[in-house]
């Protein structure tokens, strides 16, 4: 019996977003035919049995979508209406890009999306890409020079940490990064602009709400559909940016 030997990442919060690629789904077939190494963890057969049949996984493909994640914001923007013709939108952890595809789609020729990931990202027409850790000085300063001085409408952030798969270590960096996603949208975010983050429910998730409720006039918590029941993942979106006055 022919085995392979592969471990997929599942602290990859990207891959486990993406499309099947067709190394996922030769490992998948081989799955499927018993033909796998014992070593294989369940980890990642639940992943692949995931991603294989779930229907956003196959739409996406079908779409043309780079991750299941696009619909996710499709419908956090049919709820919401947030995005709309001519704004510039700035996409936080925006690999392998399905969300700056949509984006990039509802804002049309006259607006702008900037796209900054870790990793890096298949060029899409019409989306400006940045590759680094946008707590990066240096990345913090390629993103400001490609805002320029277009007013920004919408920062979004569908960045996770790399999960460990404990509850206890995941959760706070995950609100540790919404803090800091924030941190560095307020810098460029225009008064009455968007924010949209994804966060992990459980500790400091009140106390962040409570804090980004005097910065915004609506804060609205969202838990789309496409979002895994099973995740503890949900979205913060801020509508109306007060702005500063100092
Ligand atoms: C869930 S994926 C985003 C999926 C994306 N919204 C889509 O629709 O395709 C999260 C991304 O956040 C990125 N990320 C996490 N921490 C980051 C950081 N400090 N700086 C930049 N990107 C980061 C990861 O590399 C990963 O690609």
């Amino acid at each position: 019996m022919k085995r392979i030997f592969v471990s997929l990442d599942e602290s990859r919060c990207c891959a486990r977003n993406r499309a099947p690629t067709a190394e996922s789904r030769i490992i998948w077939e081989y799955l499927e035919k018993g033909n796998i190494s014992p070593h294989f963890d369940k980890m990642s057969k639940r992943w692949l049995k995931e991603h294989f049949t779930d229907q956003y996984v196959k739409r996406a493909q079908e779409s043309g979508y780079p991750s299941r994640a696009a619909y996710k914001l499709l419908e956090l923007q049919e709820k919401d209406h947030f995005l709309k013709l001519g704004m510039t939108v700035v996409d936080l952890g925006a690999a392998p890009g399905g969300w700056s595809m949509v984006a990039r789609d509802c804002v049309g020729k006259q607006g702008h999306v900037i796209a900054l990931d870790l990793l890096p990202m298949d060029p899409l027409p019409g989306v400006t890409f940045i590759q680094g850790d946008f707590q990066d000085e240096e990345v913090l300063n390629a993103l400001l020079t490609e805002i320029g001085d277009r007013p920004v409408d919408l920062v979004m952030s569908d960045m996770a940490p790399n999960i460990s798969g404990q509850k206890s270590v995941d959760q706070p960096r995950s609100v540790q990064l919404v803090e800091l996603a924030w941190d560095c949208a307020r810098r460029v975010l225009q008064p009455g602009g968007t924010f949209l983050a994804k966060i992990f429910q459980g500790e400091g998730v009140d106390d962040l709400v409570k804090a980004l409720k005097n910065d915004f006039q609506t804060v609205k918590l969202r838990k789309p559909k496409a979002s895994r029941s099973r995740s503890a993942e949900f979205y913060i979106l801020g509508i109306g940016f007060l702005g500063y006055t100092t």
